[in-house]
């Protein structure tokens, strides 16, 4: 059974992207052997404040509950309760290049955008590839933004391998083949983001149902008024019908060869949307309810996560060249 890991970070609130991007895939995946963590380390890289990121963590938590991943079936926790991920960090910053950590497009992209670059916005895809290794990872369900960081984990993995022996399992990324970058309604050149500040281009998993269909019924189209599947050509009517595409597992041309116009394909992806959220938004605001049920499953989830990555920490540390305490 292929072990499976990823995580999401705790900043913002959960949006349609991270939905059919990653968690429900997770949903899928969470029989075999998988592991999800609330990466809150990584969202400290985001100039995040501390309430916010305590209080994040907690609702990206109930989110991954909500949605349907089951903890007697996964393990659900956090990723600064199991010190290892840190540890094993640094071990990998002294692996990795400064130059292959400033090629990254998502680095070069957010240090664009604030007028601070903090050490952790360069390093961050080496906290990443820590989290996956330790846990002898084979397969990392994620969204396309992260293929570029999942390539970079894996000649991490390779060099480490052949420089100091076989010690990690070198892993694989697993991106959907539709929805796997829901593209922002307002504008569809952009990724849909939860840190990104595009109120009425973002569904966020929680909206009420009128919200869901208000942003949706004004996503931006094109005016040849035709609905065919064309990323390049037609991104705002091909966004909309990969989330339709993907709520029903379906694929966007046949979805497309369905409708007649615009209006129509909107009023079916609200639908669609609405029926899916509806009742995720109503167990999650059972749990919210009770929070402390929740810290103690994530407790259990850190335990059982500290287990494992403790031998893979030991078996690197080892191989590097630390004396063994
Ligand atoms: P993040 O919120 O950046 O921690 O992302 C958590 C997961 O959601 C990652 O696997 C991302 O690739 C995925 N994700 C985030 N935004 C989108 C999007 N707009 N479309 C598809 N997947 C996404
Ligand atoms: N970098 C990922 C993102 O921005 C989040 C993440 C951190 C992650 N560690 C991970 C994803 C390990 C998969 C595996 O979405």
């Amino acid at each position: 059974m292929a072990r499976i890991f990823s995580g999401i970070k705790p900043s913002g609130q959960l949006q349609v992207g991270n939905y059919l991007g990653a968690m429900r895939n997770w949903v899928r995946e969470q029989n075999r052997d998988a592991l999800y963590c609330v990466v809150d380390l990584h969202a400290l890289t985001e100039d995040a404040d501390p309430a916010e990121v305590r209080h994040g963590s907690l609702e990206v938590a109930v989110g991954l509950l909500a949605v349907g991943l089951d903890p007697e079936v996964c393990t659900i926790f956090v990723q600064s309760h199991v010190p290892e991920h840190t540890r094993l960090s640094w071990l990998l910053e002294c692996v990795v290049t400064y130059g292959e950590l400033s090629r990254m497009t998502q680095f070069k992209d957010k240090s664009k955008r604030g007028d601070v670059v903090r050490g952790g916005l360069l390093t961050y895809p080496v906290l990443m590839a820590a989290d996956i290794f330790l846990y002898d990872t084979e397969v990392v369900p994620v969204g396309d933004d992260q293929r570029q960081h999942m390539e970079l984990a894996r000649l991490l993995a390779e060099r480490f391998n052949n420089r100091f022996g076989e010690t990690f399992v070198v892993p694989e990324a697993m991106v959907p083949t539709y929805a796997a970058r829901v593209m922002d309604l307002q504008d569809p050149t952009r990724k849909m983001s939860k840190s990104v500040l595009s109120p009425q281009g973002t569904v966020d998993m929680f909206d009420d149902a009128d919200v869901i269909a208000r942003k949706v019924r004004r996503a931006v189209t094109d005016t040849d008024g035709e609905v065919r599947w064309d990323r390049d050509a037609k991104p705002g009517v091909a966004n909309l019908l990969e989330i339709l595409a993907a709520l029903g597992d379906e694929d966007p041309k046949s979805v497309a060869a369905r409708y007649e116009t615009y209006g129509q394909l909107k009023d079916d992806v609200a639908t669609a949307l609405i029926e899916t959220l509806t009742p995720i938004k109503a167990r999650r605001d059972e749990l919210l309810a009770d929070p402390a049920t929740v810290r103690t499953l994530l407790a259990r989830g850190a335990e059982r996560a500290r287990e494992m990555a403790s031998v893979t920490y030991a078996r690197a540390a080892s191989a590097i060249g630390l004396l063994e305490p």
